[in-house]
């Protein structure tokens, strides 16, 4: 699909009003997304695991209004009014009014509420913009019922990478890969799409657990990282690697094959790391906390040959990834070992994951 296939068809009369309400998860990247061009459009392809119980639920009720000149919506972020929030909402708005004309009709009160703990320092902006996306598609496909289901997920998939690039994977799939590759067919720069190759049954149900190290704001913004990302040294090989990472990625998956797993997804996670600290001004986003949870998880699959690896995000907590056939003892490993370098002690586990799902029929 290109761009054209997002622009509105002809609507329907619009209804005075009603409700939405859908569940996104959040989702963690194997091969990374970091640095991109205008508008959203990733320098390389990228690839997550969608995860199951983080998640954000938002609904939108929506009014017909008579001044159809502006946008008007109330934020209520788990049911108190959330004014720092709206700058954010208000920006996606202006973004995505092109693809859905009906915005400036409608007061809307969004409603919205994440899974794990308030400010876990776990991104909520991709299961955020995910939920909201998803719920715009669901009023969208009232206005006009010839919008399918394919086009309805693609649709929902480009609306929340105008909102945050990673939120594009966080709407259907277990495995979902974002940004167009040579080798990838149907992927896309637009919007995500479910893994098309064989996935071994190992990763059906891979574990996550992810250690809170820090739960407070980040020093340097995903944003302002993306952006470091032009004039960098090392970036045009950065680029490169992921997509023969994501090529190499293919066999693996297929056959189950988790040493090389553990080698592909720590490499990356280390070379996002890298890339920060090799940017002008460079920045560091681990904790030492963040470096004794590595290298107790190196110590124990040595000592123990348990298929345990970590992987991270733009800040300094660690995910720590497994099959599902180690779980009793790589949690107690992370209760007993892991827990102490976690703010309060505290961590989320976590698995793959559905996608999004739609919580219930108010219309
Ligand atoms: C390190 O999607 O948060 O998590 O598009 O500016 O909103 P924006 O960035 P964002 O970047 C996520 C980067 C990452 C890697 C990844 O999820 O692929």
């Amino acid at each position: 699909m290109t761009e054209k296939d997002f622009l509105p068809g002809a609507y329907q009369k619009l209804p005075k009003n009603g409700k939405v309400t859908w569940k996104a998860p959040s989702n963690i990247a194997l091969v990374k997304y970091w640095g991109k061009k205008p508008v959203q459009i990733p320098a390389n392809p990228s690839i997550s695991f969608t995860l199951d119980s983080c998640a954000t639920t938002t609904s939108i009720s929506f009014d017909k209004k008579e001044n159809k000149d502006e946008f008007s919506f109330d934020l209520l972020f788990e049911g108190k009014p959330k004014q720092d929030f709206k700058p954010k909402i208000q920006a996606f708005l202006e973004r995505v009014e092109k693809y859905l004309p009906f915005l400036k009709a409608y007061h809307f009160t969004i409603e919205t509420s994440n899974s794990f703990p308030h400010s876990s320092g776990i991104a909520s902006s991709a299961s955020g913009m995910a939920a909201l996306s998803l719920c715009l598609m669901d009023i969208e496909s009232l206005l006009d019922p010839t919008i399918d289901q394919t086009l309805f997920h693609a649709k929902a998939s480009f609306l929340a990478r105008l909102g945050s690039g990673s939120a594009c994977r966080s709407i259907k799939g277990s495995l979902v890969q974002w940004g167009a590759h040579p080798n990838i067919p149907n992927s896309s720069d637009l919007y995500g799409i479910e893994y098309p190759f064989d996935v071994g049954p190992v990763f059906e149900d891979y574990c996550d657990t992810i250690l809170l190290v820090h739960k407070g704001q980040k020093q340097v913004s995903s944003t302002v990282g993306h952006q470091l990302m032009h004039g960098h040294p090392f970036a045009q090989n950065r680029f490169q690697q992921a997509f023969s990472n994501l090529d190499r990625l293919k066999p693996i998956l297929a056959s189950g094959n988790l040493e090389e797993f553990i080698k592909l997804v720590e490499s990356e996670a280390l070379t996002l790391h890298a890339m920060m600290m090799t940017s002008m001004p460079y920045f560091i986003l681990m904790k030492p906390d963040t470096l004794q949870i590595i290298n107790k998880i190196w110590q124990y699959r040595e000592e123990t040959k348990t298929p345990v690896c970590f992987t991270l995000d733009a800040g300094a907590n660690v995910h720590m990834l497994y099959p599902s056939s180690v779980r009793e003892k790589v949690l107690a490993f992370a209760r007993e070992e892991l827990a102490v370098h976690c703010e309060n002690g505290q961590y989320i586990n976590d698995q793959v994951g559905e996608g999004a799902i739609k919580i219930n029929d108010q219309r």
